[in-house]
């Protein structure tokens, strides 16, 4: 795992940014795997920024989303979908019809599901898949529990999820109790995978996923039998990392 430290949000943005923009550049019809939630905002505002510079083009940019709410319409502004329009897709010559997020609304999510995973496949898999981490150290919407799922789900969000989204939503009540989430197949698939993240609350998390055991009650930890993982963070996420003589 190669692990760049960042002195702060920005600065980690700014170089999981470039890490993207040259997997654009080089491989200019990639299929990116994209993520959602406050962690990588900073990261899509530089690549809209790169764009209208015309240092990079997404004409030809496939995407796939991790994941999203179970019951919220795309026009929803807090369903990921209407996340991914309004931090990217939207100011960017991306094709729409090359973007997916998975269906909130879908009426047979094991239908959607399996051909989600059949679309990736057929694809090659993903080239670079971005991901956040919950501070429970859940990947796309892979909860902690006794077992890794290979496939794209229908996931119940734990508690913790739910309390950390509340910030979004007018109310607690108001966060979705089911996410669909891509699953560890499609995610370990990837050729290369960035990991992102920022902050003290993250601190945990990456300590667990990076030097941890891997276990399923720590879905992160499942990246360190991948090949090819970039970890971009700021101090504050490495902290605990750091201290515990961890070598970054
Ligand atoms: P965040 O979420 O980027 O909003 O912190 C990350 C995650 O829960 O995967």
């Amino acid at each position: 795992m190669r692990i760049y430290c960042e002195k702060d949000y920005d600065a980690m943005s700014r170089r999981a940014a470039s890490v993207i923009a040259g997997e654009v550049i080089h491989n200019p019809a990639c299929l990116l795997g994209l993520a959602t939630g406050s962690t990588p905002e900073g990261a899509y505002k530089y690549l809209v920024d790169w764009y209208k510079q015309g240092l990079i083009s997404f004409k030809d940019v496939l995407s796939v989303n991790l994941d999203e709410y179970v019951g919220l319409a795309p026009s929803h502004d807090q369903s990921y979908r209407y996340f991914m329009q309004s931090n990217l897709f939207d100011h960017v010559d991306i094709d729409p019809a090359n973007t997916r997020v998975p269906d909130g609304l879908t009426r047979d999510a094991a239908a959607f599901c399996a051909d989600y995973d059949a679309y990736i496949r057929g694809c090659g898999y993903v080239d670079l898949q971005l991901l956040g981490i919950g501070r429970n150290g859940h990947i796309g919407f892979n909860e902690p529990g006794d077992h890794f799922v290979r496939e794209t789900h229908v996931v119940d969000l734990t508690e913790s999820t739910i309390d950390a989204n509340a910030r979004f939503f007018a109310s607690r009540n108001d966060v979705p109790k089911q996410a669909i989430s891509m699953g560890m197949g499609a995610i370990m698939g990837a050729k290369r995978i960035l990991l992102c993240a920022s902050g003290e609350d993250k601190a945990d998390a990456i300590c667990r996923s990076v030097s941890g055991p891997i276990t399923p009650g720590c879905p992160g930890s499942i990246l360190q039998l991948h090949p090819n993982v970039v970890l971009v963070a700021d101090e504050a996420a490495l902290s605990k990392l750091t201290a515990s003589g961890f070598k970054v």
